[in-house]
């Protein structure tokens, strides 16, 4: 992601109060800081969809890796988040990822549908950004024992801030 892809990032509900070229910094803020971010998704043609990717977020005091969706209205309820959030997820588990998380608005019924065809279920009710949010999520290793805090990863760089 970067500024040549600030139009198709303005086509997409981002919210908060970044703004699209806010967002396209903060994407490369995260690649630098931590390595890794949110990718776009095109169709095979190269035609813009949307984004989906890996974010760090604070939840309870606890960093987790969050995987994140948008998708262009005109695009949506076609299968595209779902897609891209299952590459994202297993992206993530061979990356090293113990626990991946989703946050979701309790109103964003859309979300809650990509979260669970990815396999990530209900965890906890949190207040996130002046807000209720629900947070989804799953364990990434088969492994009984793994710890579901934070993250590890040898592959790549970045500290929880
Ligand atoms: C959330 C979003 C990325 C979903 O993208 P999408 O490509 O349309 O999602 P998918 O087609 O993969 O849908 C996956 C599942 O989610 C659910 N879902 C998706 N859109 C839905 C809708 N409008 N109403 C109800 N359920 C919906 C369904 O369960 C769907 O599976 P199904 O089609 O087999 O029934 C998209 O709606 C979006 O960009 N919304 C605005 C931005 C946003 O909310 N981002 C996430 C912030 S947490």
């Amino acid at each position: 992601m970067t500024e040549a892809d600030l139009a198709s990032i303005a086509t997409l509900e981002v919210g908060g109060s970044r703004g699209p070229a806010g967002w396209i910094e903060w994407n490369r803020r995260n690649y630098t800081e931590h390595g890794f971010g949110l990718w776009l998704i095109e169709k095979h043609s190269g035609d813009f969809v949307g984004d989906c990717g890996l974010t760090l977020q604070e939840v309870g005091g606890e960093w987790f890796v969050e995987v994140g969706w948008h998708v262009r209205s005109d695009a949506q309820r076609q299968g595209y988040a779902t897609e891209a959030a299952t590459a994202v997820r297993d992206a993530a588990r061979e990356a090293g990822i113990e626990h991946l998380i989703a946050i979701i608005r309790p109103h964003n019924v859309a979300s809650r549908g990509v979260a669970r065809k990815i396999g990530l279920e209900f965890e906890r009710e949190v207040h996130k950004n002046g807000g209720l949010a629900l947070v989804f999520g799953a364990d990434l290793r088969n492994d009984a024992s793994t710890c579901r805090s934070g993250f590890m990863h040898d592959g790549w760089q970045g500290a929880v801030p």
